[in-house]
């Protein structure tokens, strides 16, 4: 290599290490902090309540996420007196305070005097003052008076050291409602011409020529509204074109606020805003502009039934480790924005979480390697929207709260680890041999959810289930995109991709080529980017990689079931089965028992280069055989596994190795005799946590 090009990549190497590490220091771990409202609250109780977050080991504060009509109580009058006061008595207690942009909340003079800054649903409502997420990204006027409120918070607090970042809105998103509004429909206008150019190509990207919806014009186009579409959706096209504009908005509206954040603040305080993290109608990538985005996170809320019968109170197991796989790869580093504090108020119904569940997830967030955590919230609210919701102390505003006691318990567990963490920790050798990826791209849920082709399809659910195979075999896995270099993972899972193009492709196919194990799953590769087949073989953009055709599909009703054996067992099947027919040099895996295509293959195997590509083209009702197929990968190519039991993740980071049991019974995790347990032990109670290095 050349000097000069090594001496460009340390440079580049070397800011971005000075870039991560100007926000974070790496011998902190992690930082925790916990959510106040000062404008809530008598300020007589700030000092005393901020003293005791103190007092209780937190490090940093979250203000101001919902308070504009306090900061601008007129339009153009400021007054950030209050916040001033309230910043000045968290710095005399130590704690550093993350600022937020207060956009998720308009006040009622600025709805009233500009109705047309609000969100229209898809039955022509328009939004009403008194909830938040209102306002419609697309409003030119709304993103003016969203321009002068960040200006002037950016001036006024863009240089205080006080401040250690900001939190640009508050989890960006219309909770599920999409936008018809008439700012909306002439940006959707704009956006289709920017896209498409000449109406004819928009025409044949949506496939117009059928039941008579040839456009001649863009200013023809309505966005289109699947609730008034009676009788089907002429083009599946249109709406896939939606669900990307409506992302594209949301994501222009943070990034406009990024940039004039970034063009007014020290170098030093930096900017995030904080996803929800299952939350698919927005997407993180494509604000990959901001210096990390974060996640929000509630494992107990009445979802789910999660493992055994006190699942409930636990959360799924996969839900903290998966948002940590997935926030952490875009930019390299990320944090938790809210953690559950224990009970909560909005769930279909709210549980109290299993005794330790708060502890459990808080150092299950630690192990993704969050560079902070921060709890959603101090004080329980005793009016508002949120009432029966917990905070890190209870109604008197004094007595700590269960949670709040598990809040204080890991703190002083992580001041302890600080002074075993040693830095430039390597990833142990059998944990990066076996370091996977599962490949992932929205786009693919929204087509899926638009054309799911059986009720029974759950692309989330799909791409979770290969998730938590991997995780619970003891693999690393980072969640990717795109953009990714592939090298340096042992085995890439790639789940239900059904939207995709010669260049993606390619990408697999040199991945295999050069060593790498590959998994495709069912669905892959059948459409392009504009959703449509190409004219060609069914699936013909894989069939030369897995080295099998894909002669037919099926699905069946929920209440039945067909048959699929595995290495001798049989095992249940309804959602999908690609039916297959491999060339001579391609194994048969797995193979239908039943039905009328009895005998025909299920699961393909083959070589691909110097590595492996396996298509798993059934869809089981429990993933077991799915499991049992990737762990037969595995065997067959040296890569160690390291099986937990069901439930429990364990994950590693700076030398230090982490498991957490989700599940309701008590386990004993194998952990190699030349360890040293720093906090629990073996045997993992439900809820339970041990810390090892
Ligand atoms: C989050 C939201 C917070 C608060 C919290 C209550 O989703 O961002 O503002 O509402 O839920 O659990």
């Amino acid at each position: 290599m050349k000097r000069s090009t090594l001496i460009s990549i340390l440079i580049i190497l070397s800011s971005f290490v000075f870039s991560q590490q100007q926000y974070f220091s790496p011998e902190k771990l992690v930082e925790t902090g916990v959510y106040y409202y000062p404008e809530a609250w008598n300020p007589n109780q700030w000092d005393r309540d901020l003293k005791k977050m103190a007092d209780m080991g937190f490090e940093f504060t979250h203000f101001a996420e919902f308070a504009w009509a306090q900061l601008e109580p007129k339009e153009g009058k400021y007054n950030f007196e209050w916040l001033d006061k309230a910043i000045e008595l968290a710095a005399k207690h130590n704690l550093k305070v993350i600022l937020c942009t207060p956009t998720a909340t308009p006040p009622v003079w600025l709805v009233r005097k500009y109705p047309e800054i609000l969100v229209e649903t898809a039955n022509g409502r328009l939004a009403q003052h008194g909830t938040r997420e209102h306002y419609s990204w697309s409003s030119k006027k709304y993103q003016d008076l969203t321009s002068k409120i960040v200006t002037a918070m950016a001036k006024r607090y863009g240089n205080d050291k006080r401040i250690w970042g900001w939190q640009i809105d508050n989890e960006p998103s219309h909770y599920g409602t999409y936008d018809y509004s008439a700012a909306a429909q002439s940006r959707f206008r704009s956006w289709l011409r920017d896209k498409y150019r000449n109406i004819r190509n928009l025409n044949e990207a949506w496939g117009t020529s059928f039941w008579s919806g040839i456009y001649s014009s863009f200013n023809e186009i309505e966005i289109p509204n699947v609730s008034r579409m009676h009788s089907g959706v002429a083009s599946p096209t249109s709406v896939l074109d939606f669900k990307r504009f409506s992302a594209d908005e949301c994501a222009s509206f943070v990034s406009m606020q990024y940039k004039i954040l970034k063009s007014k603040i020290a170098k030093t305080q930096f900017v995030t805003t904080n996803f929800m993290h299952a939350h698919t109608d927005v997407d993180p990538w494509r604000n990959k502009d901001l210096d990390f985005p974060c996640y929000t996170m509630y494992p107990v809320a009445g979802y789910t039934n999660g493992l055994g019968d006190q699942g409930f109170r636990l959360g799924d197991p996969w839900r903290i480790s998966f948002a940590n796989d997935l926030f952490r790869p875009i930019n390299g580093v990320t944090g938790v924005m809210e953690l559950q504090p224990g009970q909560v108020n909005w769930g279909s119904y709210n549980p109290q979480p299993y005794p330790g569940a708060v502890r459990a997830w808080l150092w299950n967030a630690f192990a993704g390697d969050l560079k902070f955590i921060c709890s959603y919230r101090f004080r329980q609210p005793l009016s508002g929207g949120e009432q029966f919701h917990y905070g890190m102390v209870g109604t008197d505003g004094q007595t700590v709260s269960s949670g709040g006691e598990q809040y204080m318990q890991f703190m002083k567990e992580i001041k302890e680890l600080r002074k075993q963490y040693k830095k430039n920790q390597k990833m142990p050798k059998e944990l990066s041999k076996r370091y996977s990826a599962l490949f992932y791209n929205v786009e693919n849920t929204w087509q899926t959810t638009i054309q799911p082709q059986t009720s029974l399809w759950n692309q989330s659910g799909h791409i979770t289930k290969y998730y938590n195979i991997l995780k619970n075999l003891g693999c690393p896995v980072d969640i990717i995109g795109e953009d990714k270099d592939l090298s340096d993972y042992a085995v890439v899972v790639v789940p239900a991709y059904q939207l995709v193009d010669k260049k993606v492709v390619d990408k697999w196919k040199k991945y295999a080529e050069r060593g790498g194990n590959l998994i495709l799953t069912c669905r892959t590769g059948l459409m392009d980017r504009d959703g449509h087949f190409p004219e060609a073989p069914w699936a013909d953009a894989i069939t030369k990689l897995i080295d099998a055709k894909i002669t037919m599909n099926d699905m069946l009703g929920n209440d039945k079931t067909a048959k699929v054996i595995f290495n001798g067992t049989t095992y249940q099947w309804n959602t999908w089965a690609d039916i297959m027919q491999p060339t001579d040099d391609t194994e048969s895996w797995a193979t239908y028992s039943d039905q009328f295509y009895a005998g025909k293959p299920a699961v393909t195997h083959c070589k691909q280069g110097k590595g492996t590509v396996t298509y798993i083209g059934v869809d089981t009702r429990d993933g077991k055989m799915e499991k049992e197929v990737i762990k037969k990968l595995f065997n067959k190519e040296n890569i160690t596994t390291d099986e937990q039991p069901e439930g429990v993740m364990v994950n590693w980071r700076d030398g230090f190795w982490v498991a957490v049991n989700y599940s309701s019974y008590k386990v004993f995790i194998n952990i190699p005799a030349r360890s040293q347990i720093i906090f629990g032990s073996k045997e993992l109670e439900p809820a339970g946590v041990v810390v090892w290095k």
